[in-house]
């Protein structure tokens, strides 16, 4: 949500600026901007529109300079337009930010800087925040540093931002508060700032991860300070970056969700690797095995996490009652975070997030730590916010994922649930030595398995075209299939921007069923296994409506094959494993469809992969 990069060196900031934010563009596209100090000169350049856009805008201009920085907006305050396109100014024009989160205390400031004289341009919350910095300046006589440190004393919100000053050319100065910032540490005196580190890999494998409350002062002298925003010194911790830059490439894929959807393969294997051992039949998560005791007894598992993570938690919640009999409750953090609930000691919480930024899910963790629960994190950015809150956790190594919609994080996320309902399972003794030896093995046949199903693609490409111009569709599944058919909806409401619903299959009565008629397309998950011949009647029940199924089914299966319109076959597998493979041609399909409709599948309208904004 948002996304900022910031150079000071001894090159040309431009180019630099420009890559770091095609680079971010998956946390916003509604607008983009930079700003250079060459000498005492500020120059700010920003426009309505996406990277591309302002490279457009900039043609010609004058971008030298070896200080700049650089933004890509996803709207919070005011609609994106050119104006409120960040970087924002003050009255002087000395003073260049940019900002990531919200200001919510910005109405009250606002108005008390229009008393003392501040005049204001646009509808952003930033745009209160340098007016407050430059006044501070003024009145208090100080540098930029401490005036920066004053201001974000009175500020109320979340924030990741950086300040340049015309009046000290030298010098940018960097803050955050529950928004990521990365700085980087280049050679020859080199520091880069980013929103994450993906702007950074290509220079320097050297970061210093920002924590909360702290503000970093970068001088082209002095190098790097980081005080807190008490006034006292910190040591900055260097760490080195595990990211490697062809994981940032689309590598010959025309988008890079569909290079996502491909990577499965390794990503579930990468999420496996060192975590199984077949010989002795083991799983073993170094992250959690100080927190076994406590997972073992506990009464009540809570899953937290938004969007797809979310979906993810719902398969969990399977797993853990299945495998480990333990109790299990899925919330979206964003509601949890608001209704006082009850949680304390007893209770391990499980919180899922990709970006390990979700402001909701950051929020939802920190009210269930302060009452006591054990939080175990199951996060894919290394170094992330939500990572480092939590108690312990498990990454799942799925690599960078860029596409907006996310794909291959699903997938490993499901893979972690279930070695760690296996885990604690075996554990607990809920699981019979023969029955997790059996699931362990079938789950290390899942990367090749996967594979396969994404041999179906020519298939899958051919069902899109036939269903692409429908206005709905339905998503049925039942039992662990159910929060399948709930991310298939969710994948192709994102990218292709069909209505589409996720049911349990035999909720469908209960309501959606008034919906089908012919033109309706229902997409079934339908594999062998407890519920498969309910689902077969539901399929029966949509087919007697006209409706169209698509059913993804079993290999060899016959008897949906003469109901369904269309099938597509997965490898047969344990119920408790079919998600990892069922969803796969439900991304496909999504992918296919929003390719078709000439949709721009990694940068969907009004979504950002990163929401550190509730
Ligand atoms: C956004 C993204 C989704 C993602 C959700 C949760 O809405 O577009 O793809 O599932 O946030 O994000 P997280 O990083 O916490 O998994």
């Amino acid at each position: 949500m948002c996304g900022i990069v910031a150079y000071l060196g001894h090159r040309e900031a431009y180019p630099i600026l420009i890559n770091g934010l095609r680079r971010l563009e998956y946390r916003g596209y509604d607008s983009a901007g930079v700003a250079l100090i060459n000498g005492h000169d500020l120059r700010i350049f920003k426009c309505k529109g996406k990277v591309s856009d302002l490279e457009a805008h900039v043609q010609d201009g004058n971008v030298k300079g070896t200080v700049g920085i650089g933004h890509t907006r996803w709207a919070t305050h005011g609609p994106p337009n050119d104006v409120n396109a960040h970087p924002h100014q003050g009255n002087s024009g000395d003073l260049a930010l940019i900002h990531n989160g919200i200001i919510e205390n910005y109405a009250p400031l606002k108005e008390e800087l229009i008393h003392r004289g501040h005049s204001f341009k646009s509808d952003t919350d930033t745009e209160v925040l340098v007016h407050l910095i430059e006044d501070i300046q003024f009145t208090e006589k100080v540098d930029l540093a401490e005036a920066v440190r004053l201001a974000l004393d009175s500020v109320v919100g979340a924030y990741a931002i950086v300040v340049i000053d015309r009046k000290e050319p030298d010098v940018m100065v960097a803050a955050r508060k529950s928004s990521p910032l990365v700085i980087g540490i280049g050679e020859q005196g080199e520091h880069f700032l980013a929103s994450d580190a993906t702007p950074i890999v290509e220079h320097t494998k050297n970061v210093v991860y920002l924590e909360d409350g702290e503000i970093a002062v970068i001088d082209r002298q002095k190098g790097l300070k980081i005080r807190n925003i008490k006034n006292q010194d910190k040591t900055p911790f260097i760490q080195e970056l595990e990211m490697h830059l062809e994981a940032l490439e689309k590598g010959g894929y025309e988008h890079f969700m569909l290079k996502e959807i491909h990577e499965q393969p390794r990503s579930i294997r990468d999420s496996l690797r060192g975590r199984m051992d077949l010989i002795n039949s083991e799983v073993v998560l170094g992250g959690i095995r100080d927190h076994e005791q406590k997972f073992q007894n506990a009464k009540r598992i809570l899953i937290l996490g938004c969007g797809t993570s979310w979906h993810a938690g719902l398969v969990g919640e399977y797993l853990f009652e299945d495998l480990a009999r333990i109790p299990v409750e899925v919330e979206y953090a964003s509601e949890f975070r608001y209704r006082n609930p009850i949680v304390g000691e007893e209770d391990i919480v499980i919180a899922i997030s990709q970006s390990g930024e979700t402001a909701d899910t950051l929020a939802a963790i920190e009210l269930a730590k302060s009452r006591g629960a054990t939080i175990i994190g199951i996060c894919n950015v290394v170094g992330s916010s939500i990572a480092r809150v939590t108690h312990a956790g498990s990454y799942t190594h799925a690599g960078p994922e860029i596409g907006v919609a996310s794909t291959k994080a699903f997938t490993a996320q499901v893979t972690v649930l279930t070695l760690m309902a296996l885990m604690i399972g075996r554990r607990k003794g809920t699981i019979s030595a023969s029955n997790f030896h059996r699931l362990i093995n079938e789950l290390d046949a899942i990367p090749d398995k996967v594979q396969k199903v994404l041999q179906s693609e020519a298939q899958i490409k051919y069902i899109a075209d036939i269903y692409k111009d429908a206005p709905n569709a339905l998503y049925l599944g039942r039992g662990y299939s159910f929060p399948v058919a709930l991310e298939g909806a969710l994948k192709l409401k994102e990218i292709s921007y069909i209505h589409a619903e996720g049911y349990p299959a035999a909720e469908m009565k209960h309501g959606p069923i008034a919906l089908i008629d012919e033109a309706m397309p229902v997409f079934v998950v339908a594999t062998k296994g407890a519920s498969y011949e309910k689902v077969v009647s539901n399929i029966q029940e949509v087919k007697a409506r006209k409706g169209k199924i698509i059913a993804i089914v079993t290999e060899g299966d016959t008897v949906v094959k003469e109901l369904a319109d269309h099938v597509i076959e997965i490898p047969e597998t344990p119920d408790q494993l079919v998600p990892l493979l069922s969803v796969i041609p439900f991304q496909l399909i999504s992918y296919h469809i929003a390719v078709m409709l000439g949709r721009n599948v990694d940068q969907p309208r009004n979504l950002a992969k990163s929401v550190t904004v509730e």
